[in-house]
């Protein structure tokens, strides 16, 4: 069976474990390799994977590609534009061409609804490397950051503030898996998709959704934020005015934990979503955050080519 990675649930509570302790063993692994040395098990020697983005990226494209080097395969980077795919061919039929030369696919795209698509015509995995819905990859890393930094992952608080958009989408369903709840502060106007709310509570999760910028973040282990408009939507004065109480400030980390991180999938937009100050703070781990997108993604792609589990 072919297991493509769309959202943290197709991997589940037990493949999303196995992929967090597979990344931060094989990140200690290779401790003080060069980058582009490959894995002393090469264990995707003769695989290639092909990305095609439909928006822009830093991390997922080069993290992505390093990653594949890094497990001995390969990769093919495409931009939607230059392919058929932006002139109009299907993309079922992009998937039945795209599954007789290479091994997995990963898509970056406006439409979640095309990366479903492009997995159920596919014959090889395909990974979400971000939708308007959801980005699963971002938080795999995002995850092995609280667990290299706290040691658990199960049982601490989240406190997002912001926009209800893909990023924090995956965050309340990797909370309903594994057991952590989420409190979520946004304007009127900006939540997240209801049914990604009720399908977490369904499973279990404990979700709050506020107005309360202050409630929100009191207590929490973990205060994450990211970008007030994100790509593909229109830039509007009237939203980053409606979201300026929920910036994270020095004040607002000030209400979490004494020990509370911040995270950021980046790219950030100092002095919107957050300040210098708590960016650049010591309670960020933004730069960690960022370096397991490598280290995970590599999990990901073994979960997903059946070298784990
Ligand atoms: N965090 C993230 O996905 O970054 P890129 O848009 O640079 O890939
Ligand atoms: N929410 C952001 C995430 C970027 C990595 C966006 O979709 O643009």
């Amino acid at each position: 069976m072919t297991r493509s990675f769309l959202d943290l649930a197709d991997a589940g509570a037990a493949g999303i474990r196995l992929m967090l302790d597979e990344a931060v063993a094989r990140k200690k692994a290779r401790a003080g390799l060069p980058k582009g040395a490959v894995d002393r098990d090469a264990p995707l020697a003769g695989h290639t994977l092909a990305m095609i983005f439909e928006k822009n990226s830093t991390r997922t494209r080069v993290s992505f590609d390093m990653a594949m080097r890094q497990l001995g395969g390969t990769t093919i980077v495409m931009d939607s534009g230059s392919m058929q795919l932006g002139r109009g061919e299907t993309i079922a039929d992009t998937a039945r061409v795209l599954s007789r030369y290479v091994d997995a696919i990963m898509i970056r795209t406006d439409d979640h609804q095309k990366a479903v698509d492009l997995a159920r015509h596919a014959d090889v995995p395909v990974i979400n490397g971000l939708t308007d819905r959801s980005h699963p990859c971002q938080i795999m890393a995002d995850l092995q950051t609280i667990l290299e930094h706290k040691g658990r992952v199960e049982g601490l608080g989240w406190a997002w503030l912001g926009d209800g958009n893909n990023v924090l989408h995956s965050i309340v369903e990797a909370g309903s898996l594994l057991g952590f709840p989420v409190r979520i502060g946004c304007p009127e106007g900006y939540d997240p998709d209801a049914a990604v709310l009720a399908e977490a509570r369904a499973r279990g999760g404990d979700v709050l959704l506020s107005r309360d910028p202050a409630e929100v973040v009191r207590g929490a282990d973990i205060v994450v934020t990211d970008t007030w408009i994100s790509m593909g939507q229109a830039h509007a004065e009237e939203k980053l005015a409606a979201m300026m109480p929920f910036q994270v400030d020095e004040a607002r980390m000030g209400r979490a934990a004494p020990d509370a991180v911040f995270l950021h999938c980046l790219p950030a937009h100092r002095g919107e979503e957050v300040v210098d100050a708590v960016i650049d703070g010591p309670r960020s781990l933004i730069w960690d955050e960022a370096e397991n997108r490598l280290h995970a993604q590599k999990a990901v792609l073994l979960w997903c080519l059946g070298k784990l589990g």
